[in-house]
């Protein structure tokens, strides 16, 4: 199972990347995480593009629609997710992607957005007190509106500057254990996911 993680923040030391890069050491047998970037080549969502997408907006909806389910990683931003997390949510959220029907009958495709149907879940690190618990809340209630289907709970990680070492890596083996579980409970949904259960 190919399980993409996206990484809300930009920047090369984010604790939030590196955060993903603890799930990927924690990913169960079967489920291959792979960090996906591309956020910051998007343009802003716009519908006049729409007609002839640009290859950013291309790949990622190839690559997320490719993938198995999503696990992303939000900053919290002033209370809420960065824009540019939205902003990729927003193009991964309009109906331009061919794909064979429930039947899997080659003929008969709908349009369909990369995020219907599919098995999200959340994480995230703040510096602050509440580990970017806002922004994981407002990054559930984006996903399912786009008509994602968001697993689990929010894994908020507080304090983030006092939680990786140099290196990126975790101090802290009790989110080390959190992020197994939920991804556990992801990889378990994307099996029981609709589209799966008919391929
Ligand atoms: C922040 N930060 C922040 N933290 C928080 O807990 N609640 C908040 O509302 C905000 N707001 C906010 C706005 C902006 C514009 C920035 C740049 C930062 C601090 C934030 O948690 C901190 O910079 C994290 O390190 C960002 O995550 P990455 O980049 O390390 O993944």
């Amino acid at each position: 199972m190919q399980i993409l993680a996206v990484s809300g923040s930009l920047r090369e030391a984010s604790f939030n990347t590196s955060l993903l890069r603890e799930a990927v050491e924690a990913a169960p047998d079967g489920v291959e995480l792979e960090l996906w970037e591309g956020i910051g080549d998007l343009p802003l969502y716009d519908e006049d593009l729409e007609a002839d997408v640009p290859e950013s907006v291309r790949r990622l909806r190839e690559d997320w629609a490719a993938a198995d389910a999503i696990l992303f990683a939000t900053p919290e931003y002033n209370g809420s997710v960065p824009g540019g997390l939205k902003n990729a949510i927003d193009w991964a959220s309009r109906p331009h992607i061919f794909r064979p029907d429930g039947a899997g009958a080659v003929s008969s495709h709908k349009l369909e957005a990369v995020l219907r149907d599919k098995p999200v879940a959340v994480v995230g690190t703040s510096t602050g007190q509440f580990g970017a618990l806002w922004a994981q809340q407002d990054l559930k209630r984006i996903l399912g509106i786009a008509g994602a289907r968001v697993v689990g709970t929010e894994i908020p990680v507080a304090r983030a500057h006092e939680r990786f070492d140099a290196n990126g890596r975790l101090l802290d083996g009790e989110v080390f254990a959190q992020l197994r579980l939920h991804l556990t409970t992801l990889a378990s949904e994307a099996v029981a996911a609709p589209e799966r259960v008919a391929a």
